[in-house]
């Protein structure tokens, strides 16, 4: 069966991004055990500085090589200095003065204090992850304005950089970008005042600058309503005995934070994204948890 354009895993490539400790991280893990229940090939990329993915997937160390984290669910963090070893490598000519260059340690710290050159080099390594047979393959791009400078890169270096390997380089992630059968951005957020804000701005911001597809907007969290009919039904007696106090104290605020959910779910509704919602699990992080959070975040629309 075809997949909805914006699915998670109608494209090759999808970037994550949102607001820290909105559930991102939880939502690629996630898709990425879906995705192998489905019998595809995906990798989860997490960018250096972060390395939450190892906490996710409670294995000890994630590195350059992708690795096995559970079962045909494999995952890489891109470390900087390999990237930035392999690309010198590749594109100075003569093998052994790039092996130099490459060992140079002054060259990493140049590399590690200039602007945007993390991001170059993560273009680069996803550049050749492309080159192997994974699918999807789901970037966690971690907060937002790290995503948007991530995503401007061919326009911020527009006109400064000359012909030559970096210029292909951002040349070949513009066209990736735009082309949105092979690549989109999704958006994670909960229903809550500040990640509503957020993602209203940020959305906005992609609409206004930004070329690539937008694919689904993940709502994290969402607590079912406190009551059911059948709760409903129920009250009346309840509330007639003694000890309903304390319980009448609980519904309450569960109907109060029930209230606020709405109202932030309608604020969200008025993005136009696919939307998908996922419920508050408990946070543990064995495959199982994973793989039902899974199958909930990758579900077909329904007809
Ligand atoms: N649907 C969920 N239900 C309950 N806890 C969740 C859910 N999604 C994420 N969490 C928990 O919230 C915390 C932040 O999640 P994480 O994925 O690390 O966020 P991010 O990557 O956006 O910073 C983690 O402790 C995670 O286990
Ligand atoms: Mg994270």
């Amino acid at each position: 069966m075809a997949l909805t354009p914006s699915h998670p895993f109608a494209s090759r490539l999808s970037f994550f991004t949102g607001k820290g400790g909105v559930g991102k991280s939880t939502v690629v893990a996630a898709l990425a055990v879906e995705a192998q229940r489905r019998g595809m090939r995906p990798l989860v990329v997490e960018l250096g500085h972060r390395a939450s993915m190892q906490a996710v997937f409670d294995v000890p160390h994630i590195g350059h090589a992708p690795v096995e984290v559970v079962e045909g669910v494999h995952a890489t963090n891109v470390e900087l200095d390999r990237a930035l070893d392999d690309y010198v490598r590749r594109n100075v000519p003569v093998r052994a003065l790039g092996d130099r260059i490459a060992r140079s340690e002054s060259l990493h710290r140049f590399f590690a204090a200039a602007p945007a050159v993390g991001e170059v080099l993560t273009l680069l390594r996803l550049e050749q992850l492309l080159e192997h047979e994974w699918s999807p393959i789901l970037v966690d791009l971690d907060a937002t304005g790290h995503a948007l400078m991530f995503l401007g890169l061919p326009s911020v270096f527009d006109g400064l950089v000359p012909d030559g390997p970096v210029r292909r380089l951002l040349d070949g992630f513009s066209s990736l970008l735009r082309d949105g059968e092979r690549s989109q951005l999704h958006l994670v957020t909960l229903p809550s005042p500040l990640p509503v804000q957020e993602t209203l701005e940020l959305h906005a911001t992609l609409e206004a600058e930004h070329p690539i597809r937008l694919g689904t907007l993940f709502v994290n969290r969402v607590h079912p309503p406190p009551l059911d009919a059948a709760h409903l039904a129920q009250l009346p007696s309840v509330v007639a005995t003694e000890a309903a106090a304390e319980d009448l104290a609980l519904l309450r605020a569960a109907c109060e934070r029930d209230v606020e959910t709405t109202r932030q779910l309608a604020r969200l509704d008025a993005i136009p994204m696919r939307q998908v919602r996922l419920p508050l699990d408990p946070p543990r992080r064995d495959r199982a948890t994973l793989g039902r959070l899974g199958r909930l975040a990758a579900l077909e629309d329904a007809p």
